[in-house]
């Protein structure tokens, strides 16, 4: 499966969604999450993400964005078309501790 990961918070561009042939992406406040019971592991997406926020979950690290990715795409409602990013988004992109910084 696919991973969305820290720098898609307050970036949130969306352009993944529109290319997900099964709809498996769902949205909070800060970012966007996939459905790892839904992903059918195509990888269409992660060239999209102009944050390159998206990762295959066989990279090492990607533990404790596997499981928030799996939590929240049980609460959160399902995203399947593109919408405007926050205003300062690009002020976000590529920020450390963006997790630690701005969550919920
Ligand atoms: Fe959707 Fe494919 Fe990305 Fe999985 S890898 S979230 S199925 S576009
Ligand atoms: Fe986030 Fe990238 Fe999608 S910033 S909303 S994973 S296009």
């Amino acid at each position: 499966t696919y991973v969305v990961t820290e720098n898609c918070i307050r970036c949130k561009y969306t352009d993944c969604v529109e290319v997900c042939p099964v709809d498996c992406f769902y949205v909070g406040e800060s970012m966007l999450v996939i459905n790892p019971d839904e992903c059918i592991d195509c990888g269409v997406c992660e060239p999209e993400c102009p944050a390159e926020a998206i990762k295959p979950d066989t990279e090492p690290g990607l533990e404790g964005w596997k499981a928030l990715n799996a939590k929240y795409a049980g609460l959160w409602p399902n995203i399947t078309a593109r919408a405007e990013p926050p205003e300062d988004a690009a002020a976000w992109d590529g920020r450390a501790d963006k997790l630690a910084a701005s969550f919920g």
